[in-house]
């Protein structure tokens, strides 16, 4: 199924797009956002369509197929790059994509890449520990295995801020001790079975605050694995750079780790290279939240360039 594009009105007003403007969409997904961002820059707007994921581009290509006007078919208006937006500087003089009117960062997965891809980033499935957006890096897997106990153990708390960090890891590192964990079931079990002992409980899920106890343990495998934190980091400035003066770049977060980057570079740079547009996050409406609950972790900021 296609994935549900969030905040998606907020996004498209916010960015105050306009025919004709020059688009570049770091995170093109299932391009729902793309698809409205195309139409309201129409007739002759062009779009850059960025994704790590081949899969996601292929996906992508088909929901943009048709799309433009008879005289300039979707070829014309869309540039398709299959890329690492930390390179986004990069890929901008490649493709000669000048000049810039808007940015759109919808940080995260997909909910197709989610429930289709057999590359571990669901806990509810059995699937290799793989995690990686593109084909780039060290999987989930390896890291799991190779790395120190200290390591996983800030991975776990720094990145998925995991209360029982210390303890998943040191019981990562005595399993592996025995065979190697391959699956995204194997480590599941792990940690069910670390918070079955804490919590003394003989549930099968010893649910969390209402969540499931792997959670934040699979957060923060695919921060590390994607190097998330510090792709975002190494973007931001590249993306203002990018910009046309007074263009808009937006940039939508699905937890805090992520918002507080956003929100700390906007703030060091206000007043110096961008205007803050949001100075609070702008989040789902109830009406979204019915419709699509997994955006209420999202948050959306946005800047203008001066
Ligand atoms: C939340 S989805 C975007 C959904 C999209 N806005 C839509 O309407 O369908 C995020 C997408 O960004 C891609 N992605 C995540 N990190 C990336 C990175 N560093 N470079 C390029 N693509 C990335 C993922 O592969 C995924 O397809």
């Amino acid at each position: 199924m296609r994935h549900v594009p969030v905040l998606l009105t907020e996004v498209i007003d916010s960015l105050q797009l306009k025919s004709g403007m020059n688009v570049a969409d770091c995170t093109l997904g299932d391009a729902g956002h793309s698809e409205a961002m195309l139409q309201k820059t129409s007739p002759d707007g062009k779009l850059l369509g960025v994704d790590a994921d081949p899969e996601s581009l292929l996906r992508a290509k088909q929901y943009l197929y048709d799309f433009g006007e008879p005289s300039l078919p979707a070829g014309r208006r869309v540039t398709f790059v299959r890329d690492n937006f930390v390179h986004l500087k990069e890929i901008i003089s490649r493709e000669n994509f000048f000049s810039i009117d808007a940015i759109l960062m919808d940080l995260g997965w997909s909910s197709s890449q989610f429930a289709e891809r057999g590359r571990g980033f669901s806990f509810e499935k059995d699937e290799p520990l793989d995690m990686r957006y593109g084909g780039d890096g060290p999987t989930a897997a390896e890291i799991l295995n190779t790395y120190s106990q200290k390591e996983l153990d800030l991975i776990f708390k720094n990145y998925g801020e995991e209360k029982l960090a210390k303890e998943i890891a040191a019981s990562i590192v005595l399993r592996r001790g025995v065979a190697p964990l391959k699956t995204t079931s194997e480590l599941v079990e792990m940690v069910l079975t670390v918070y079955r002992g804490k919590l003394h409980s003989t549930k099968e899920i010893p649910w969390v605050g209402g969540i499931h106890p792997a959670t934040k343990v699979f957060q923060a495998l695919r921060i590390a694995v994607n190097k998330e934190l510090d792709v975002l980091k190494e973007t931001l400035p590249q993306a203002i750079s990018v910009l046309a003066p007074g263009g808009r770049l937006a940039v939508i977060t699905f937890h805090s780790l992520e918002d507080r980057i956003v929100k700390h570079f906007f703030q060091a740079e206000e007043n110096k290279t961008l205007k803050i547009i949001t100075k609070k996050p702008i989040t789902a409406s109830a009406a979204e939240l019915e419709a699509n609950p997994s955006a209420r972790s999202a948050k959306l900021r946005v800047i203008e360039k001066l």
